[in-house]
């Protein structure tokens, strides 16, 4: 059953995605449990591969607890990956050390006739073990965030066979065989639908839906191939577990955020790094929930340019307008534990825009 209910008064992360401006703005990083992590390499290493650490529900959920021990979080995301959407379906995956993930390859009708839906929940019930142990061992104050990718974005792994420069081979798809890579994305938009709802069931209290390469379509394609497919899942979600926010991530979108954010009906957006904070304040507070955007960079970097970026988020997009502090994109594996505190540090104690 779902778990749905009020927001908590005591999760900060909740109130602001009900609407309400809290400030301190509440804070978590995109990709927060990782490699700049020493206990997250330790606790990998016990593991096996990176597949087999998000298949293994004592596991996955140490390493999602592990960030919040050490910076205390307002919101927890499930240790997984977009790519366990594929796997499920019952495309061959592995994760190489330094290469990325290696898929393979769709290539034929019969390939895409292949994935079977029906296997994804089973498949995954590890991954839903680990969110209802999550559930249990998160602090009161902490909230629960579930993910998936978007099925633009986990169409061009799935055609490509892992990351690429140019999505040439998803274009093909989408441009010259639409009616074939339709079949694809509504595959996605089920078997995606159904693993976000199990996610919710099992304690999820925030879904955020990746979508990192929808900034290389073209206006008319982005409004198909990322508009409409995340816009099926969100009001599938609105009304299958009413109250339980959607938080969309179109990466890349630039001046389509705005649209974006009306004709997917989204509860909330994440900036990426590139998105001007003033013109965001302007263009997109009005019509939903921000969250974001300093640059994963910054976080590597440091010092006095960190702490003036930071403000610069925290002034234009904290404040009066209800906003969750996250970078623009993933913290990257070269990050200094150390300016992770730091930022902390300068959010917590920022002082609220306006006041003296
Ligand atoms: O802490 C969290 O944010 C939760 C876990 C999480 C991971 N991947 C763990 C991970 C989340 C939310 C993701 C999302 C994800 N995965 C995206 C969308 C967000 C984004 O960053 O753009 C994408 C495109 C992927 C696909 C993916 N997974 C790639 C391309 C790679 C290889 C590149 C890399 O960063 O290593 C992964 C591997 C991956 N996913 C790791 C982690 C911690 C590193 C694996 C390892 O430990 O060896």
């Amino acid at each position: 059953m779902s778990q749905s209910s009020a927001p908590s008064a005591d999760k900060p992360f909740l109130r602001v995605l009900a609407g309400e401006a809290v400030w301190p703005p509440p804070v978590w990083l995109m990709r927060q449990a990782g490699r700049y992590l020493p206990e997250y390499l330790e606790t990998r290493r016990t593991a096996g591969s990176f597949l087999d650490l998000c298949y293994n529900p004592e596991l996955a959920v140490e390493v999602t607890l592990q960030p919040l021990r050490r910076y205390g979080f307002d919101a927890a995301i499930l240790f997984s990956d977009i790519l366990v959407i594929p796997h499920a379906l019952g495309q061959d995956l592995a994760f190489r050390q330094g290469e990325g993930p290696v898929l393979d390859a769709l290539k034929t009708e019969d390939d895409l006739a292949k994935l079977d839906v029906g296997r994804v929940l089973d498949h995954l019930r590890p991954v839903l073990e680990t969110v209802g142990g999550l559930a249990k061992a998160i602090p009161d104050t902490t909230a629960l965030i579930g993910f998936a990718g978007a099925p633009w974005t986990v169409a061009t792994y799935m055609i490509e066979g892992g990351g690429s420069k140019d999505f040439a081979k998803t274009k093909a798809w989408a441009y010259g065989r639409p009616d074939l890579f339709e079949r694809l994305i509504d595959t996605l938009v089920q078997a995606t639908g159904d693993y976000l709802i199990a996610q919710i069931d099992a304690g999820a209290e925030a879904v955020q839906i990746f979508d990192t390469w929808a900034g290389a379509l073209p206006e008319a394609d982005f409004r198909r191939w990322v508009v409409a497919p995340i816009g099926r899942l969100t009001r599938r979600i609105q009304t299958e577990r009413p109250g339980i926010p959607v938080i969309g991530f179109p990466r890349g979108a630039g001046l389509l955020y705005p649209d974006f954010v009306r004709d997917t009906g989204v509860t909330a957006v994440s900036l990426d790094t590139s998105l001007p904070c003033g013109w965001a304040a302007e263009a997109i507070q009005p019509l939903a929930v921000t969250q974001g955007n300093l640059d994963p960079i910054h976080v590597v970097v440091g010092g006095a340019a960190l702490d003036a970026a930071t403000d610069h988020v925290l002034k234009t997009l904290g404040g009066h307008r209800p906003h969750v502090f996250n970078l623009g994109h993933g913290i990257v594996p070269q990050t200094p534990p150390e300016n992770v505190a730091r930022l902390m540090d300068r959010v917590r104690n920022a002082p609220r825009p306006g006041s003296v």
